[in-house]
């Protein structure tokens, strides 16, 4: 039995490149007998960047609902809302008093977004971003990490956290995996091939989301930037742009980037994009609608993040447990 556990922030709406990234993953995991899947909404990595208050409450369910609405199946994967399991921050801060201070000043996440927002604005919270993640990894004695590329360095702090505690204390935590797709784990943005496509670049152009219309998806797609030269050919140094509408067309459509080459060898970017515009369609207006279906009908939705919760918390107890006992806390 594999032990799957991944997350997503409700810190936004969710992109293509989401999608791409970890969800399609997990629907693929979701398929294999022998593997339990753990999915949480991570509101208390969102508050590392300043949320309004009533928009977060409200994207936590909204989150929950694009789960399901992707195919995530709450009759085969736990589901829950990360502040509602208060282990997590618990074993946070277990995990932060074996975490050295230099491993955290070295990840290249906190360095981008602390010299984007500038110091005033950065918190300890983000700074301690990586070791919440830890935790939500080692509760549920995890063996696959399913994730985009940006989330790999992540992973292996965690994989350091848990030896060191394994180390100076007792060996209680597995050594989990990442998982991350090849050519695909890091979709760019629209406007900018250079930069990762984020819910959070200002520029509303730069991302497909899961939940736009099929207007939307159209003008988008028309407008994202495009190379010099005319050929549809893979080549990320050299094309960045249209590379990476191949790296979206291949993964969406299921098929391999040497065959939209040979497909596309003499056409123009203008085929190029309107064939792309149908292939994102396909796969997005079928969550859409779900989406609407699943934010209507709160009832069923809270009833999910409910039960899921109690399944995370009977695992996550235990490992707090064997921590209190591996450390000596508690009475
Ligand atoms: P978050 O919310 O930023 O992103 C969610 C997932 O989407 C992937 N992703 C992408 N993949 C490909 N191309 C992109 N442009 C792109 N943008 C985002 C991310 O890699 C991620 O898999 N720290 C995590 C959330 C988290 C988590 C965890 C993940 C908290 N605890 C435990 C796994 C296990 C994050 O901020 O993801």
């Amino acid at each position: 039995m594999k032990i799957v556990f991944s997350g997503i922030q409700p810190s936004g709406d969710l992109h293509i490149g989401n999608y791409i990234g970890a969800i399609k993953q997990w629907l693929e995991l979701q398929k294999k007998p022998d593997h339990k899947l753990i999915f949480s909404v991570v509101d208390l990595h969102a508050i590392t960047v300043y949320q309004e208050p009533e928009v977060l409450s409200k994207k936590i369910f909204e989150i929950a609902a694009i789960y399901l609405s992707c195919g995530v199946d709450p009759k085969k994967s736990i589901v829950f809302v990360q502040s509602a399991n208060p282990d997590h921050t618990y074993c946070a801060w277990v995990l932060n008093c074996v975490t050295n201070f230099g491993w955290l000043t070295r990840m290249t996440q906190f360095k981008d977004k602390a010299r984007k927002q500038g110091e005033a604005k950065t918190t300890a919270g983000l700074f301690n971003y990586p070791v919440l993640m830890a935790a939500d990894i080692l509760l549920y004695d995890t063996d696959l990490v399913p994730v985009g590329d940006d989330q790999v360095q992540h992973v292996e702090l965690t994989r350091d956290i848990a030896k060191k505690f394994n180390q100076t204390y007792k060996p209680i935590f597995k050594l989990p995996k990442v998982l991350v797709k090849k050519d695909s784990a890091r979709i760019m943005s629209l406007q900018d091939p250079l930069s990762k496509m984020s819910k959070s670049d200002p520029d509303a152009r730069s991302r497909i989301n899961l939940i736009d219309d099929d207007d939307a998806v159209a003008e988008k797609i028309k407008k994202a930037v495009t190379d010099s030269g005319a050929e549809i050919v893979f080549d990320p140094k050299s094309k960045p742009a249209i590379s990476n509408l191949l790296s979206i067309y291949s993964e969406l459509a299921d098929k391999p980037i040497s065959k939209l080459e040979e497909l596309y060898r003499g056409k123009t970017y203008s085929q190029f994009k309107s064939d792309l515009t149908e292939v994102v369609l396909s796969i997005i207006r079928p969550i859409r609608e779900a989406y609407f279906e699943y934010c209507n009908n709160k009832d069923y939705l809270a009833y999910v993040l409910n039960s899921g919760l109690e399944k995370a918390i009977e695992i996550s107890n235990n490992k707090v447990s064997q921590i209190n006992s591996a450390v000596g806390l508690g009475l």
